[in-house]
């Protein structure tokens, strides 16, 4: 995916709309916050675990002015419409809200929630480039882009990490989806060319370069999102809570985090459930093979890095049971073709993409051989994109023959 090139288009659409729906794009300001991708550590952020994601040069773009009266208005040149969708700054409640707004708005709530309520209303258009449904957190992009207009607008002082946890609060608390922080974090705080290392236990983080001499990052989606996506979500958190509830008979743990495989080794015959046994492993072992991995990948080591992708797949495969037949066809394929590294599922699962480090010049041979074989095998066409890591929101000075 060409991020660049399809920019200006963007802007450009961006900006016919908002000319259309709010007249006129005086005093508007220009926005951006990215997608990202976990290169590894699934599953393991609402666990005081590590992961490894990064943000990428794809993601959300917002226009945005304040207005002089009470109403907020939303329009997303993805989502379409004849009009935007408008609310009352005194009705901010989630009760008998639904569709995408429910994202900005939720954010404009968890604001007032802190203390920082809007003056005026605003109105926003929005239009992206991440694929949809793709887990490549289109939502946290979201999330994080109206947190980003918010403070710049008003004049909020919100740092990155701020940003990221009332998207994460939002998400949980006004979409009743139980993410933990990964997507926000990594949208809020990305930084180009960098991977973050994030201990989820008390948000301490160091950047790790991502040095793919001749390497690519190549994300397959599976173009398929399977239903109950959230809820299974949410099923496997209670799971790995239960299982710290059934540990604490004979240890004293808060998240599954704390533990080492050897330890959980000792220990998980207390946990009686074995499906819920297996879902606790995976965290586990999850969070030590992403800690092994960001040693590797310092130490230039990427094929061991890769290996560790291919393992983590395998466990939220059979231990996490968040990957599906097509998913699996486009990992397990992956690990045969030349030039391959390591390929995993990647985000929350349930269809949604892979991400692959593959050798540059086997590239082209990668998107053609994966897409022939997925389609043998599903029926279906896999989409490929070759994505850089880029950094977090930002304020777009607009050059002037974009301009209308
Ligand atoms: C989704 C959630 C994240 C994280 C991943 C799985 O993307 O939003 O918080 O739990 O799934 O690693």
């Amino acid at each position: 995916m060409k991020a660049r090139e399809t920019e200006r288009e963007i802007l450009k659409n961006l900006q016919e709309s908002f000319v259309k729906y709010y007249g006129g794009t005086e005093g508007a300001r220009l926005f951006f916050a990215p997608g990202r991708v976990n290169l590894i550590g699934e599953h393991t952020d609402y666990n005081g675990g590590h992961v490894f994601p990064c943000a990428l040069t794809i993601g959300t773009y917002a226009m945005a002015r304040k207005r002089a009266d009470d109403r907020i208005l939303f329009y997303s040149v993805n989502a379409g419409g004849d009009a935007p969708v408008s609310y009352g700054l005194e009705d901010l409640e989630p009760a008998g809200k639904s569709g995408w707004t429910m994202y900005p708005l939720g954010v404009v709530w968890a604001f007032a929630g802190r203390g920082m309520r809007l003056s005026s209303g605003f109105e926003m258009a929005i239009a992206g480039n991440i694929p949809a449904g793709s887990g490549l957190s289109s939502s946290a992009s979201l999330e994080v882009l109206t947190g980003f207009v918010l403070k710049s607008l008003y004049g909020f002082d919100v740092d990155g990490i701020t940003l990221a946890q009332i998207g994460q609060y939002s998400e949980n608390h006004y979409n009743g989806m139980q993410c933990g922080i990964m997507d926000q974090f990594a949208s809020a705080m990305g930084k180009k060319d960098h991977a973050i290392f994030l201990d989820t236990a008390d948000l301490s983080y160091t950047y790790a370069p991502v040095v793919l001499e001749h390497k690519k990052l190549v994300i397959t989606n599976s173009c398929v999102k399977h239903q109950l996506t959230d809820s299974g979500y949410n099923d496997r958190r209670r799971s790995c809570e239960q299982a710290v509830e059934a540990l604490n008979k004979v240890t004293s743990i808060r998240a599954l985090g704390e533990l080492t495989p050897e330890r959980f080794e000792e220990i998980r015959d207390a946990i009686p459930d074995e499906d819920t046994r297996r879902k606790a492993k995976h965290a586990v072992y999850e969070n030590a093979r992403t800690i092994r991995a960001v040693e590797a990948l310092k130490q230039g080591d990427i094929e061991a890095f890769g290996r560790l992708m291919n393992e983590s797949h395998v466990s939220l495969r059979d231990d996490y049971d968040v990957s599906c037949p097509e998913v699996d066809i486009l990992a397990e394929e992956a690990w045969n073709l030349p030039g391959v590294l390591g390929a995993r599922i990647t985000g929350g699962g349930f269809g949604g993409c892979t991400v692959a480090i593959v050798e540059e010049e086997h590239v082209a041979g990668y998107c053609e051989r994966l897409g022939t074989v997925y389609k043998e095998k599903t029926g279906l066409e896999a989409a490929f994109y070759i994505v850089e890591i880029g950094d977090g929101p930002r304020e777009i000075t607009p050059d002037q023959s974009m301009l209308p």
